[in-house]
């Protein structure tokens, strides 16, 4: 049998969508470094260095912190299947499409959901918290998103832990899009479980999880009654690999070349410091807001609670959106983000993530939106 099929050559784009975001040259120089076994005294080496390093970007002491082999939403798992058993209560504040995600994984883990809802766009409302934490006083854990992709809004991770904590409940985060774009302190804020992805700001390939767990955490998992029900997001398995220093022991084959680029990608963000990341993340979102503000482009979002790396604004009325964005795609080499859920069609997703979080993309990204408006004119 004769085959067509030859080397994959992608187009170099530029990409300002919610992720993946542009993976900056020297990682993807890292990722393809040469394949080594994943138990080789030097990897070992690599491997206790991201922990530290990953520790660094959550600004957390907590021991058990790494990065899952596998993506966000993989991340997201890992934190439910290990916190929650069956029967177990678990507020979730939804408000967009991840904070839907966080529910199910919750009801498939065997527990019970009480949702704390709010509208898509605006962040989640500390008192319908409290509300609900008086109401539900068995509550185990509180989880929320920090960074909502779907909508832009960054929810009040700081005062939404604080509030569970004063009721005894562990608290989750997801951390996908906030991770290394804003400000993010596991230990002050009392964060308890954790979830990233490499994809967003970190400016690295899709693919890993970081994750951490506080003390707290790992407590409740080994006070647990049921065994967790997934054996490769078992996080004492993993540990058994992750955490164990040169007695490590096979778990699973771990992503090799990933993690260098993961590691590479750390190391960035340490050389430029994570304060100085999260302020240039602020400085590249006040540029393209007086760009898009010009365009006569609004913004879904109230100001104080807008992400940084994720700008959500309206399509105005007559425009088409995929068309718009088509254009930009086929003829720009730009992606952004179309609208999630009940916002889809009605609102594009612009990302400043990581790497790409430069006035270049921004200067780009607002001349050629103006280009393709005036054209649909
Ligand atoms: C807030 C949030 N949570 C979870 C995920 C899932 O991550 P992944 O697509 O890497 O599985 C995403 C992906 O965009 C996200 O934005």
């Amino acid at each position: 049998m004769t085959s067509t099929a030859t080397s994959f050559i992608p187009t170099v784009r530029t990409l300002m969508g919610p992720g993946p975001s542009d993976v900056d040259p020297k990682i993807l120089t890292a990722l393809s470094r040469p394949t080594i076994g994943h138990l080789d005294p030097q990897f070992i080496d690599l491997m206790d260095e991201i922990k530290t390093l990953l520790q660094y970007a959550f600004q957390t002491k907590n021991q058990l912190t790494m990065p899952v082999s596998a993506p966000g939403s993989a991340g997201m798992e890992a934190c439910f299947a290990n916190l929650v058993e069956p029967g177990d209560k678990v507020i979730v504040c939804q408000n967009g499409v991840f904070g839907g995600r966080m529910k199910e994984n919750v009801i498939r883990c065997g527990g019970t959901a009480v949702l704390v809802e709010d509208e898509w766009g605006k962040p989640t409302d500390i008192q319908k918290l409290e509300q609900a934490l008086e109401e539900n006083k068995d509550t185990k854990i509180v989880a929320f998103v920090h960074a909502e992709t779907s909508t832009g809004v960054k929810n009040d991770a700081e005062a939404l832990c604080k509030l569970a904590k004063k009721y005894n409940c562990l608290t989750l985060v997801d951390a996908v899009t906030s991770l290394g774009g804003c400000e993010l302190r596991v230990d002050d804020w009392q964060i308890d479980a954790i979830y990233s992805g490499t994809q967003k700001c970190l400016s690295c390939v899709p693919g890993l999880s970081p994750v951490s767990f506080s003390q707290l955490a790992i407590d409740a998992i080994k006070a647990r009654k049921t065994p967790i029900q997934s054996w490769f997001l078992d996080m004492e398995l993993v540990m058994g690999y992750w955490g164990k220093g040169a007695k490590r022991a096979y778990h699973h084959t771990a992503p090799v070349n990933s993690l260098y680029a993961l590691h590479e990608s750390l190391v960035i963000l340490k050389e430029e410091g994570l304060e100085a990341a999260w302020q240039r993340h602020q400085e590249m979102h006040n540029k393209l807001k007086e760009g898009l503000e010009a365009l006569g482009l609004e913004f879904i979002v109230e100001e104080k609670y807008r992400l940084p790396q994720l700008n959500t604004v309206r399509i105005p009325d007559g425009v088409d959106d995929a068309k718009v964005r088509q254009t930009l795609l086929n003829d720009y080499n730009l992606e952004i983000g179309a609208g999630l859920g009940s916002l889809a069609g009605k609102v594009w997703r612009i990302g400043l993530m990581g790497y790409g979080s430069n006035l270049k993309n921004v200067n780009y990204c607002i001349d050629s939106l103006k280009a393709v408006l005036n054209s649909n004119k």
